[in-house]
């Protein structure tokens, strides 16, 4: 995208010049706006052209059975699907009896430009119609962080040259036309009118849409409610059917004059209250909305940001395009997660359909770092949505034989949606996933409270799961056997060692969480036989390990496989995923994603730092990353490893992978984890922070590429800040009491707004591993080093 060469590289806005149709549904997705409630693709104001129509409420799905060639017993029975809601964004434009439709007339100029300080999307544009007519249009819009149901538009446009009649309809749009399903498993299943009509309304500018989905009878309402100033006369008329609700407003501007169509959107939905009870639900969010009016709306947004970016900016002086890929990346993970409030963070996003809208281990894993020491209140409540899933994780550790709870692979609402269980179920690790996020949370906020009402829960029911899915052999070790683990190019594996070590860390959190908390441990029926199970299972834990090699093994017996050929695949063979059969890929040495390396980022202090720097070396030439899950666990990795210039190379990648597009699936929405990831490169690859209970480290080294490095981490109510240049490092705890940082080991106690400052260390640099043929990561324009 921004090496397309109307995007703009700048630090604090996404800019996009000219309008480019082959690349419009990237940019539906880069220029999508979302509260992690509500989420609105960039689509056009007018609705066409259009790449992918999307708006989407975090939660709304609708299910459909899932067919199986062969079926066989707790394979799940019904998928769900993320829909696409009723679409409160269209505005339709008539200039003198044409529609203002971009394909056609003369289009003078063109700007979207997506401002990350003030959360808008603005759009303006010169454009002369087949007739010669020629308007310009503004249109603003913003999906609001602080009134969470609340999306709104103002549009105005102007006359120019000479007068205009003009019509503008605002529009209500459900069950929109959707492009066809391309067959790639990542897009999403498109489901035709998921949308029943139960009550339509319009009268004097206000609108009201409510519909219920067939199948999974989940109420959907959505309201508008205008604010229209144009010249004598301007007139209004309010319409309304099953599946459109309509304002037109129409006048004639002479030159120079405007027309503003102010536009408030309010959502709402639910699967238990009563059609009343919706309705009342959106005009009461809509009545909150227009009391503060269009610019009210506008300055929350702004204080709401200016607050994020506060606590949240990471400052990279020397290389202009990762500074604003990484405050976009920041922008998008907080979109996502911000006003989720007790539902998933989905893999995407509300910014497309992709993977079905589901959630997957990316959130705990990927996404809450990076919120856990920024927005931590959305922490909270993305694992209370886990807590509240629990009843459906327990049931399906019943259905698999197993105790406590298994949590789904992928979902919307709780229960495993994924068909494929070699790479759905049997991919426990999500457990432990969310164990450590638990485990994070906690010990960087101490919020005592949450551990007590949901951490031990989380922590109880997955160490049950660990403790009956492995097993002691007859020397007492603890394995974990046919799982697997975050690489999808091995399946059903024994003693994958990330998982082994996740687990291990979960079975000793759950068992030191019930020793603090007694009686909630007593409340949910842990004895102490119990507990020292895991803890047992725990200290007996497996790590396969070759002795030859001096490498640990991504599962048991993984290093005797034969190699892929990589030599006999041809680059565009890639995602090998959607070329080879799974039979042969799980067969070979050959890696999707980080396993082993990411073991060595979230269980750091397992590894010394000659078995990191060698199975690094190991698996660097196996890895392709087909996920973008991948590159920011290697940046990670090869930073601490003294391999910057490579971290570099993956930071990139990570931060770039959908402003440049490197999956070419950015049109299915934005890759929330990869984004989040740029964070995790940058803080625990070139910041060197490592968390592991009450202890935090930084190791900073910098990329040749970067003069200097900051960013803002909260800690225990506190806000630090690290600021790391060529040769020196700076920490400064900007309020609280004391906070004791170890640099580069040493440790460092810190007092409220006295800066510390220590050298950065040397690092000798060593020739890096190579990666399998054609996989290099993208240097692009990177100076070579
Ligand atoms: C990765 C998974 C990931 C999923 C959703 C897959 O390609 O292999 O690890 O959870 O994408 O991002």
């Amino acid at each position: 995208m921004i090496t397309h060469t109307s995007y703009a590289v700048e630090p604090w806005a996404l800019r996009e010049r000219g309008l480019h149709l082959d690349v419009l549904p990237q940019s539906e997705s880069v220029f999508a706006l979302s509260n992690g409630h509500v989420g609105w693709r960039g689509n056009l104001d007018e609705g066409e052209p259009h790449g992918l129509p999307g708006s989407y409420l975090n939660g709304v799905h609708e299910v459909h059975p899932l067919p199986y060639a062969e079926a066989g017993y707790g394979y799940p029975e019904s998928g769900q699907t993320v829909i696409n809601v009723t679409n409160g964004k269209i505005i339709r434009l008539l200039v003198d009896d044409e529609p203002f439709d971009l394909r056609y007339g003369l289009l003078r100029s063109h700007e979207r430009v997506l401002d990350l300080r003030a959360g808008l999307l603005t759009r303006t544009c010169e454009w002369t119609s087949p007739a010669g007519t020629t308007v310009r249009v503004r249109s603003r819009r913003l999906v609001s962080f602080t009134q969470r149901a609340i999306a709104a538009v103002a549009y105005e446009v102007e006359a120019v040259g000479a007068p205009a009649r003009i019509v503008v309809q605002s529009e209500l749009v459900a069950n929109e036309q959707l492009p066809d399903h391309d067959g790639d498993p990542r897009a999403a299943v498109v489901l035709e009118s998921p949308l029943e009509a139960e009550e339509h309304f319009a009268k004097d500018g206000r609108l009201r849409l409510v519909h219920r989905t067939r199948r999974s009878g989940l109420r959907v309402g959505a309201a508008a409610d205008h604010v229209v100033s144009g010249p004598e006369p301007t007139t209004t008329e309010s319409e309304a059917t099953d599946d459109l609700a309509r304002l037109t407003v129409a006048t004639v501007l002479a030159p120079g004059e405007r027309l503003r169509v102010e536009k408030f959107v309010s959502y709402g939905w639910s699967g238990t209250r009563s059609l009343p009870a919706v309705s009342d639900q959106v005009d009461a969010a809509l009545a909150a909305a227009t009391s503060v009016g269009w610019s009210g709306l506008v300055a929350e947004q702004r204080a709401y940001l200016d607050d994020f970016w506060a606590r949240s900016d990471v400052e990279v002086d020397g290389d202009e395009k990762i500074q604003q890929a990484v405050r976009f990346a920041l922008f998008h993970v907080l979109q996502a997660g911000a006003r989720a409030e007790q539902r998933a963070i989905p893999a995407k996003g509300l910014t497309g359909s992709g993977y079905d809208g589901h959630a997957f281990w990316d959130t705990e894993t990927f996404v809450l770092p990076l919120l856990t020491y920024t927005s931590p209140g959305a922490v909270a409540e993305a694992l209370r949505w886990r807590q509240n899933t629990l009843p459906a994780a327990r049931d399906r550790a019943v259905q698999l034989g197993l105790r406590g709870a298994a949590f789904p692979w992928r979902t919307i609402e709780g229960s495993e949606g994924s068909a494929y269980w070699p790479a759905g179920t049997a991919a426990f690790h999500v457990n432990a996933d969310i164990a450590d996020a638990v485990v994070r949370y906690t010990s960087a906020t101490g919020d005592e409270r949450f551990e007590r009402d949901t951490g031990v829960e989380l922590l109880v029911e997955t160490a049950r799961l660990w403790r009956s899915l492995g097993h002691h052999d007859h020397h007492g070790t603890f394995h974990i056997d046919g799982v697997t683990g975050p690489d999808e190019y091995s399946a059903v594996a024994d003693d994958n060692t990330y998982t082994n070590l996740m687990a291990r860390a979960n079975l000793r959190a759950a068992a030191d969480a019930v020793e603090r908390h007694p009686l909630r441990g007593e409340e949910l029926g842990v004895d102490e036989e119990e507990s020292t199970a895991w803890r047992d299972a725990a200290e007996a834990m497996y790590v396969p390990y070759n002795h030859e090699l001096r490498v640990h093994e991504q599962h048991a017996g993984f290093t005797r496989y034969q190699r892929w050929d990589f030599a006999a695949t041809r680059p565009d063979q890639y995602p090998l995923l959607l070329h080879f059969p799974y039979f042969d890929l799980y067969r070979k040495q050959v890696i999707k994603q980080a396993d082993l390396v990411l073991a060595m980022c979230t269980c750091s202090t397992f590894f010394d730092a000659e078995h990191k720097a060698r199975n690094f070396a190991y698996y660097e030439p196996l890895t392709v990353r087909d996920s973008s899950l991948s590159a920011c666990c290697q940046a990670v990795i090869a930073a601490e490893a003294g391999h910057l210039r490579l971290a570099y190379d993956y930071l990139h990648e990570a931060a770039l992978m959908d402003l440049e597009d490197l999956e070419h699936n950015t049109r299915d929405g934005l890759h929330i984890a990869s984004l989040a990831g740029a964070w995790m490169a940058l803080v625990a690859g070139f910041g060197g922070m490592r968390h592991h209970g009450a202890r935090i480290d930084f190791a900073p080294r910098l990329p040749e590429q970067f003069g200097r490095l900051a960013f803002t981490l909260e800690l225990r109510g506190r806000r630090l800040r690290v600021e790391i240049g060529r040769a020196e490092a700076t920490y400064t705890l900007l309020n609280g009491d004391p906070l004791t940082v170890h640099h580069h080991d040493v440790p460092l106690t810190l007092d409220a707004d006295k800066p510390h400052t220590r050298t950065v260390p040397l690092l000798e640099p060593r020739p890096a591993p190579d990666q399998p043929l054609h996989r290099r990561p993208n240097h692009l324009d990177a100076p070579e080093s």
